[in-house]
Formats: C-alpha cells, sequence, structure tokens
C-alpha cells in the first residue's frame, strides 16, 4: 500500500501517512498544532485550505463536514483536518480557511 504524503506548508513539514489517515492525526504525526473543538467535523474550528495532487487525493467530504463547510461558506479547497480523509497522492495543507495563517 502506497503511504500518502501530507506537507503542512506553513510549518514546512512533511508526513508520510497509510490512506485511510485523517488530516489532524497527520498533523499530530508531523508535531504541528492545530486549533480544534469538536473534532467531529461540526464546529469548523479547523477548517484550512488544502491542496490535492491529484484532485481525489482526498476522499469527499463526509456528511457532517459537508454541512459545517456549507454553513461557514467556505472555499471549494477548503476541507477540515478532524474529517478530511486522505486516500492517495499528495496533500498539502496550505493554511488556515478562517486567518489565512
Ligand atoms: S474540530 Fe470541530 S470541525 Fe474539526
Amino acid at each position: 500500500m502506497n503511504l500518502v504524503e501530507v506537507h503542512f506548508a506553513a510549518a514546512g513539514k512533511t508526513v508520510f501517512v497509510q490512506p485511510g489517515t485523517k488530516l489532524l492525526a497527520a498533523a499530530e504525526l508531523a508535531g504541528v498544532d492545530v486549533l480544534t473543538g469538536c473534532t467531529r467535523g461540526m464546529c469548523g474550528t479547523d477548517a484550512a485550505r488544502v491542496a490535492a495532487e491529484p484532485a481525489d487525493a482526498l476522499a469527499p467530504p463526509q456528511q457532517h463536514e459537508r454541512g459545517t463547510l456549507d454553513r461557514m461558506g467556505l472555499a471549494a479547497d477548503c476541507r477540515l483536518l478532524c474529517s478530511a480523509t486522505v486516500q492517495h497522492g499528495r496533500v498539502v495543507v496550505l493554511g488556515d480557511a478562517l486567518t489565512g495563517a
């Protein structure tokens, strides 16, 4: 099984994780601090802009994440780190969706 590369741009850190890993778990593995709340896709505290290579490197948002992203009116490239699951390829977490940091 090929590992998935996850790069955290702001921290300049990269980790390789198993398919099915959530981005929040990848952040913990990388030693990247992420502000979280519910960790269940409900609060939106951990919304971040991401780039997926290829486009389906992340699994599509499930119901809770989709609802929260829609409610927050975030851009199409935003995901919730506690909920977004890597599938293959490479994912770059560009920065916090709310603060831009
Ligand atoms: S921590 Fe609440 S949505 Fe991710």
